[in-house]
């Protein structure tokens, strides 16, 4: 069936899925209004929260209003495209009003120019290695239509290889930290949003230029928590149907927590991760937790 195991093919040295390739030259050529935002993050890192909090802070915490349908369907997948399970992410671009909240998992020099060309505002989201890479191991399990993801070890020779859908993660999260002030990157971290989810609300909140009361921020932070999402149909994936997203081997939600990491690396493999680590991350310090 052509909707499983989507092949990879490079665009500019990173490997990304047939029917993105496919696509190259219109999603490139996409222009996005002044007005638009876009949600920038590696696989995993917490993109489906930092929607969801950006979603209620634009509509001042309304819950009913964050609730009108499913996530790829307010906020659209950029560069995903037919036959992917979810709305191709141009076509539902081409029928909303700016400003639009728009997601990428593009790298940062694949991004459409015109993003940096109008001064959209970008919000980066990064989360440790290694909990990144133990949720997609367990994503490219359950969605069907991911590369086969193949054993743990061999997985994280592809992960620190760059071979995994949408490419490296080391240079994903380099090449936006390194332009973050240049370009007005708001660059958040997955672990800051478990430590203090407020106080990243907030953040989040004067990046985009509202004032809302404590009282929604309160609201906010409790209906973007874990349980809260996990629970909530229109933020939670269950609109994937189950033969793309087998349930039975993981939920979409599945731990929300960090250092989940420390419950699959083996001694030896966290070893060799850590070395490699050290050796791709050496040029730039971005300061990443592994644990809280
Ligand atoms: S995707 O497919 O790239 O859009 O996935 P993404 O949303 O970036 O990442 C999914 C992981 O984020 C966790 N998640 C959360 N953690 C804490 N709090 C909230 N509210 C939350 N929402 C999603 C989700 O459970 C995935 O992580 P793991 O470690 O697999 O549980």
């Amino acid at each position: 069936n052509s909707l499983y195991r989507f092949p990879l093919i490079k665009i500019n040295g990173i490997p990304l899925m047939c029917h993105i390739a496919n696509n190259w030259n219109s999603i490139s050529a996409f222009l996005p209004d002044p007005s638009d935002l876009l949600i920038a993050t590696y696989p995993k890192a917490g993109t489906t929260w930092v929607q969801e909090i950006v979603d209620l802070l634009l509509h001042n915490g309304d819950a009913e209003v964050a609730r009108r349908a499913p996530t790829p369907q307010r906020i659209p997948f950029l560069e995903i495209h037919s036959p992917a399970p979810i709305p191709a992410g141009l076509d539902l671009l081409e029928k909303m009003d700016p400003p639009r909240v728009i997601k990428t998992h593009l790298p940062i020099q694949l991004v459409p120019k015109g993003f940096w060309e109008n001064k959209c505002k970008v919000i980066y989201v990064a989360r440790n290695a290694k909990d990144n890479i133990v949720s997609y191991y367990h994503f490219d399990q359950m969605n069907k239509t991911q590369p086969e993801p193949g054993p743990w070890d061999g997985y994280i020779h592809k992960f620190m290889n760059g071979e995994l859908p949408w490419g490296s993660w080391y240079n994903h999260v380099k090449d936006y930290w390194l332009e973050r002030e240049k370009k007005n990157i708001l660059y958040l971290f997955y672990e800051d949003l478990k430590e203090n989810p407020r106080r990243e609300v907030e953040r989040i909140m004067h990046y985009l230029d509202l004032s809302l009361s404590d009282d929604v921020i309160s609201r906010i932070v409790e209906l973007t928590s874990f349980k809260s999402m996990k629970e909530n149909p229109m933020a939670n994936y269950s609109c994937i149907p189950e033969e793309i997203f087998d349930k039975s081997i993981s939920l979409f939600m599945r731990k929300g927590v960090v250092g989940d990491w420390i419950n699959h690396f083996s001694p030896a493999q966290n070893q060799l991760f850590d070395e490699d680590y050290k050796r791709q991350m050496k040029d730039v310090n971005i300061p990443f937790r592994t644990k809280i």
